[in-house]
């Protein structure tokens, strides 16, 4: 569905898009999904069925992010990788979609968040951007890709926007990174920040723990947030670490805070999305909620198909290419 302005909308029946009769009446604004018997051609027809509102939504800035923050109204993000995730994400109306450098992990099949280049970032960043429309898109700056040079942290980021087709950045980081994110955010560029557990320091940090758990650490975490906002972030994630200094520094910072792992005290909640569906089966951090058994399902689908087709029972004839008779005799004479 493009942009929803197109009116396309999903049929109860079948699970499959149409767009609406430019005859139909309804008002664009909160038209409930409806079944329709003029459908587009390829059936979806084994999909769930699935209802939607149509809205006219708007895209997505780092100013509705503020404005979400002074209304009180929970900022939704998710991480995707591909185009038909993120299609699907934007769709279902999620405020914001981050390219994570966890794509290395889930995606890349790493041990860690370290080996992803900037080069594997921009490809996916592209496919994201092909697939979603309204959400504000979020380029996460790969390791090394902003911790040597301000200059090329600069260079870097510009080329989330300009090859990548991102909105905005993430870099991970409190004090030690204030003078590249002037710098970006000088350039133009929105900077989200990351603050807690920050997987790309894996190795100085022992191993993926809970952040900010002292009085020391806590009192460290805050005065970066503080220093964060003041260098130009436009948002913050705080990864794991204890809900109530999360809402602390939620409260103590005009910018968003994007929770993961951080409590329902933050202004807005991340995941990252091979978590929520269950497709990432290596080990599901406690914060995660998992919203489906994709893992399960997958597999499966997968020994389905391998029955169906030991048992030749797929591909049947209506997933076969039929021959006119008169032109199977003329091949049978001529050969
Ligand atoms: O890379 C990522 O997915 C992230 C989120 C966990 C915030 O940084």
């Amino acid at each position: 569905m493009q942009l929803l302005t197109r009116m396309q909308y999903v049929s109860p029946k079948r699970g499959q898009l149409h767009q609406e009769h430019p005859n139909a009446s309804g008002s664009h604004q909160g038209l409930r999904a409806k079944a329709d018997s003029t459908l587009l051609e390829g059936t979806m027809s084994t999909i769930a069925p699935v209802t939607f509102t149509v809205s006219q939504r708007k895209k997505v800035t780092t100013r509705t992010f503020q404005q979400k923050k002074e209304r009180g109204e929970p900022i939704t993000m998710l991480t995707a990788y591909d185009y038909p995730t993120a299609q699907v994400m934007d769709q279902a109306g999620v405020d914001s979609i981050l390219v994570g450098d966890s794509l290395a992990m889930v995606v890349l099949g790493y041990e860690n968040t370290l080996p992803v280049t900037m080069e594997e970032m921009l490809h996916h960043c592209r496919a994201v951007s092909r697939g979603a429309k309204l959400a504000l898109l979020v380029g996460d700056m790969p390791f090394m890709s902003y911790q040597a040079s301000v200059e090329e942290a600069v260079r870097n980021a510009g080329r989330f926007l300009k090859e990548g087709n991102m909105d905005a950045v993430k870099l991970e980081g409190g004090r030690e990174r204030i003078e590249a994110i002037r710098v970006i955010t000088g350039a133009g560029i929105p900077v989200m920040g990351h603050l807690g557990l920050t997987p790309q320091s894996v190795h100085q940090l022992g191993g993926f723990r809970a952040q900010g758990k002292t009085a020391a650490a806590a009192k460290r975490l805050l005065e970066d947030a503080l220093l964060l906002e003041e260098a130009g972030c436009f948002s913050l994630v705080l990864e794991s670490v204890p809900a109530r200094l999360a809402e602390l520094v939620s409260q103590r910072i005009s910018i968003p805070t994007i929770g993961i792992g951080a409590g329902v005290g933050c202004d807005g909640q991340v995941l990252v999305t091979h978590d929520l569906l269950g497709l990432f089966d290596r080990f599901t951090p406690r914060f995660v909620k998992k919203y489906a058994d994709f893992h399960s399902a997958m597999q499966n689908a997968f020994a389905s198909y391998l029955e169906d087709v030991q048992a030749k029972a797929f591909p049947a004839e209506e997933h076969s290419v039929d021959m006119a008779e008169d032109e199977w005799q003329a091949l049978l004479k001529e050969i």
